[in-house]
């Protein structure tokens, strides 16, 4: 694992938070920004701020385009100057090139137990990549992805760390002792 926050030089890394869809990576990522004075965006937020709602995007132009205004919203986020904490789509990580721009970035991924995304995701009908089997496919799509959450993250989060207050404190504490 990088250590971009040890790196020195006078430029802070943004926080980028990436793992599952349903981990907490927009709402940890809201209040660790408020904890750490910072602004927060979201790519999800962005992409429908610009392209309307994503499951409608899906249906219009399918995934790959998706991904492809993904990647370029992800880019133009942390590229920016100020140092911010950024919360990715849960898929983000499957572009090379967000992967190797994470690289100079502190990256927290989030994680979750299967319980926890039950709790979560609901019937899914928010995130087009689940389908109408919403839990069985979100453990596909995790045990898929699994090794490039950790191929980016400076930390992972773990499951037994539950509220957002908890989360919240140990990447804190993981930034401040660095
Ligand atoms: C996706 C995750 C979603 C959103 C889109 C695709 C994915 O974001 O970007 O529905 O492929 O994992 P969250 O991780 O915030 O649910």
């Amino acid at each position: 694992m990088s250590s971009p926050l040890a790196a020195g030089g006078c430029r802070q890394p943004t926080v980028v938070l990436i793992g599952p869809m349903g981990s907490g990576k927009s709402t940890v990522g809201a209040a660790l920004a408020r904890r750490l004075g910072r602004p927060h965006v979201d790519t999800d937020h962005f992409f429908v701020a610009r392209h309307g709602a994503i499951p409608d995007f899906f249906a219009a132009h399918g995934e790959r385009a998706f991904r492809q205004e993904e990647e370029s919203i992800v880019a133009e986020l942390l590229d920016a100057p100020r140092p911010s904490v950024v919360s990715l789509g849960g898929g983000s990580v499957l572009s090379e090139a967000t992967r190797e721009r994470l690289a100079s970035h502190f990256v927290v991924m989030l994680d979750i137990t299967l319980q926890q995304a039950a709790d979560r995701i609901g019937d899914g009908s928010s995130r087009p990549m689940l389908g109408d089997q919403p839990l069985q496919t979100w453990e596909r799509i995790a045990a898929e992805r699994l090794p490039l959450y950790h191929e980016c993250a400076d930390m992972v989060v773990g499951a037994q760390h539950a509220t957002i207050a908890a989360r919240v404190d140990t990447i804190e504490d993981a930034i401040n002792n660095r």
